[in-house]
């Protein structure tokens, strides 16, 4: 392929996310979780187009389709680029995966012309940075990093299947999950092409712009109790609803969302029993996720968070139990990958801008092991997790093609 011609780069890297969106759980819509036969179908595609673009290719011990592309020398110090290869359930195409491809495709244009870089490069599509199939998230991409936490393989999902057992099914090898983090001296640095999954770029009306930080995340999962009793016979002021609870805590959660300087706070997923249109509630649980750019604003919502659902329970005579599931710290993209994404923007005509990610990302896992850095490409509406995702021909073609300059440019500082 001739990198000079229209928009060549972007329809190749567009073929494939659309190719890979047939690896589904369901026929009418994009659903990929982690380790699912959908998911081994994708991985299996993946590993085998990194071969095609000229690497060596193989699917790791946490189900990560991992790449490595030799520099100058075989063996030199990798620069790290991945995204995911997991979705939310009735996904958009292009969260996570076009990042994977779009490293692919930039690799490819390197090999097809026989060259090499004074370092290696290693590409990766990680599994479970969504959390959506498990209650424990960038599993993958922490495997890589060194930071795996062996309890998450006792998560469970829906059916009761833990991701260890999943692991095994899928192929992989649990009890090696905590061994394949990368060293600092292996790596210079990890960066990502991702999806802004907002409208920051689209109001700008810029095709990419320069992360400067990922926000921090807590993620809990409330439990209240009540009691379950007849709809018809319990008087109003004798109820202990564990639902009326749960929409109070809700509407708190809200109000202290609010508030926060820049916090973000969001109950996703909630479930009744017994479920019954003539039975008040008696249990209730829901999720909780909160995010802020500043950790310290993030656990200050947290605590007052906590604080209010435990009023709430007393006022209504509910017990509550609150279980952290997942928390991480912001992390700060490194200034000199900043400036080296800049200065690759600006030599493609386009003003370089930088933005923060609301939302979670690979790179984040990686924050401890090296420095790191995303690149954010506009989506159409700022509409992600959602069918409607939407991107297009051109504004792929520059981000790849910018993302391609800044890895032909790029310059490590260590
Ligand atoms: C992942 O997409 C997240 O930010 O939740
Ligand atoms: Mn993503
Ligand atoms: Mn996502």
């Amino acid at each position: 392929m001739s990198l000079s011609s229209g928009t060549q780069l972007g329809e190749a890297v567009l073929d494939r996310v659309t190719e890979l969106a047939s690896c589904s759980e369901s026929p009418e819509h994009l659903t990929r979780r982690y380790l699912t036969p959908a998911y081994k179908d994708a991985a299996a595609k993946v590993k085998a187009w990194m071969e095609e673009a000229g690497m060596s290719a193989e699917i790791d011990a946490a189900g990560n389709v991992v790449g490595r592309y030799e520099g100058e020398q075989p063996g030199a110090r990798a620069l790290l680029i991945g995204s995911h290869i997991d979705t939310v359930r009735d996904a958009g195409w292009y969260d996570g995966n076009l990042g994977v491809i779009a490293a692919i495709e930039c690799v490819g244009v390197l090999s097809r012309q026989g060259r090499r870089l004074p370092f290696a490069i290693e590409v990766f599509a990680f599994g479970n940075e969504e959390g959506s199939r498990f209650p424990t998230t960038l599993t993958g991409s922490r495997s890589v990093a060194g930071t795996f936490d062996p309890a998450c393989l006792d998560a469970v999902d829906d059916e009761g299947v833990s991701v260890r057992d999943a692991l095994v099914a899928f192929g992989g090898n649990p009890a090696r999950a905590g061994d394949i983090g990368r060293s600092p001296e292996d790596v210079h640095a990890y960066v990502e092409l991702h999806i802004e999954q907002g409208p920051v770029l689209e109001d700008r009306g810029l095709a990419v712009g320069t992360v400067t930080a990922i926000n921090g995340a807590s993620r809990f999962e409330l439990r209240l109790s009540g009691m379950a009793g007849h709809a018809g016979t319990v008087p109003m002021a004798l109820r202990r609803d564990a639902l009326v609870g749960a929409a109070l805590m809700i509407s708190a959660i809200e109000e202290i969302g609010r508030g926060g300087d820049s916090v973000v706070a969001t109950v996703g997923m909630i479930e009744a029993l017994p479920g019954s249109i003539n039975v008040v509630p008696g249990d209730v649980t829901f999720s909780l996720d909160v995010r802020a750019p500043d950790d310290g604003h993030r656990l200050a919502a947290v605590a007052a968070i906590k604080s209010r659902c435990r009023d709430i329970a007393d006022q209504r005579g509910l017990e509550l139990e609150i279980e952290q599931k997942h928390e991480a710290s912001h992390s700060i993209c490194s200034p000199w990958i900043m400036d080296q994404f800049d200065a690759a923007v600006a030599r493609h005509d386009i003003k370089p801008f930088r933005l923060p990610s609301g939302a979670g990302h690979d790179a984040m896992s990686f924050s401890e092991l090296c420095p790191i850095g995303m690149l954010f490409m506009r989506c159409g509406g700022g509409i992600s997790h959602n069918p409607e995702e939407n991107v297009t021909t051109e504004d792929t073609d520059v981000a790849t093609r910018i993302f391609l300059d800044f890895i032909e440019r790029f310059e490590p500082q260590d």
